[in-house]
């Protein structure tokens, strides 16, 4: 029962997405309708810069930490912590309150994993930031990471490994357009609008 709380908490604030409502208080449009269309940090970054994006990036990462974080500090058994992380997820993939069309879960992976396995946050968070930069790629970079998390956490955290890999499962599906545009060598930069 208190699991299924838990979880029910973590969608409805996974649902809740940064990117539209930054924007709205800035004056500016919804990035829904322009750039890649993703209510996401790399498409506010590409559209309106770096203070939106990082506005945008703080509050999805802390939106997904509270429900998981209950979760772990009453001791929850780390599959039960993993489906909260994933109704998180699943939240920011496929919000209610954005009628169901949501965002590729990146930012709100990490808030997750900070949470849950803090090492492996902040090594895949680098690991995404130095191949944006070598890349020019936020989608590419992300894909990296999200492809090593599971490497990393066999490594520092063996225990929430089968955790960490449905979070990749997720991200990489959320993924699918990038993944297309990215072999037709037409996914756009990270200064590209
Ligand atoms: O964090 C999302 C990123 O991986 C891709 O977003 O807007 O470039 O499709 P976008």
């Amino acid at each position: 029962m208190q699991a299924l709380g838990w979880m029910l908490l973590g969608y409805l604030s996974g649902s809740c997405l940064a990117a539209p409502w930054v924007c709205r208080l800035a004056g500016v449009a919804d990035p829904r309708g322009s750039g890649s269309c993703n209510p996401g940090v790399s498409n506010v970054l590409r559209l309106y810069g770096p203070r939106l994006a990082l506005a945008t990036l703080a509050l999805d990462v802390a939106k997904a930490m509270p429900a998981v974080a209950a979760a772990k500090s009453q001791g929850l058994p780390i599959w039960v912590q993993g489906a909260v992380g994933l109704a998180v997820l699943l939240g920011h993939s496929y919000p209610l309150w954005h009628g169901f069309r949501g965002g590729k879960a990146v930012a709100s992976a990490f808030g997750v994993l900070l949470v849950l396995v803090p090492w492996v946050a902040l090594s895949s968070s680098l690991l995404w930031a130095l191949c944006a930069w070598r890349l020019r790629t936020a989608a590419a970079a992300s894909l990296i990471s999200a492809v090593a998390a599971p490497l990393i956490t066999l490594w520092l955290a063996a225990d929430y490994v089968l955790v960490v890999s449905a979070f990749t499962l997720l991200v990489g599906l959320r993924h699918a357009l990038n993944i297309r545009r990215l072999r037709r060598g037409e996914e756009p930069g990270l200064s590209d609008r």
